[in-house]
């Protein structure tokens, strides 16, 4: 991304972890690509993820925020926090950032209702918690299972996992779909031959694997 930076680069977007691939950026490359990327450009890093990252390496960009640089850090209620339907995130950056989007964004974008909300799900460590455990132990059976079958995937730092089957994958995913199982293609993304498969609770995980075996075979 630093390589494609030209004169009339304005904004660069970094979702990290990223969708659908579920990779990371580390500590070091995050603050290389800040330390040598110009003041002019602004550096949006989305972290929708952020709350399920448990890897000492992953950059928490709100530390940077001071550095002399147009940081604008985003995250969101819709992941970890079980919100999407509130329609809430927040972010933070310089003054100056800030003011130019106020001026910009819609009026009324937010109800008081989600706000309240939100701010009730900030102090809910134990919901952040217990969504994160789920979250790994569900992780490392969906691992495990799919190592039994065959199937390649991506490490994940997310609450979905990017699996490759090495052909095109509309086939398995329309059976799982007359399973009841909706995972989701990437070809929108040039992924041909991947699925994304999202964490659920355990009995939903069981229920992915018991079709997958079913409709290979295996
Ligand atoms: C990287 C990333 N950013 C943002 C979002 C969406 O967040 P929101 O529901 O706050 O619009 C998603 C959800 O799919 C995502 O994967």
């Amino acid at each position: 991304m630093y390589s494609r930076i030209t004169p009339r680069t304005r904004v660069v977007f970094i979702a990290n972890p990223n969708n659908p691939t579920g990779t990371m950026v580390k500590r070091g490359e995050m603050e290389w690509f800040l330390d040598n990327v110009g003041g002019d450009v602004l550096v949006v890093i989305d972290e929708a993820y952020f709350e399920y990252v448990e890897d000492p390496d992953y950059p928490d960009t709100l530390l940077y925020q001071n550095r002399d640089k147009s940081i604008l850090t985003v995250r969101t209620f819709s992941k970890i926090y079980g919100l999407a339907g509130l329609r809430l995130g927040y972010g933070a950056g310089d003054p100056e950032i800030i003011s130019a989007m106020h001026r910009a964004r819609h009026p009324f974008n937010t109800s008081s209702i989600a706000q309240e909300a939100a701010i009730a799900a900030l102090d809910d460590h134990e919901h952040v918690k217990r969504s994160r455990d789920v979250n790994r132990e569900g992780l490392r059976y969906l691992k495990d299972e799919l190592g039994k079958l065959g199937i390649n995937h991506t490490p994940t730092y997310t609450n979905f996992i990017l699996i490759d089957l090495g052909k095109n994958p509309m086939p398995l995913y329309n059976a799982l779909l007359r399973e009841g199982v909706i995972v989701r293609p990437l070809g929108g993304y040039g992924l041909k031959t991947h699925l994304r498969v999202t964490v659920g609770l355990p009995e939903e995980n069981e229920r992915f694997v018991r079709a997958m075996k079913k409709v290979t075979g295996k």
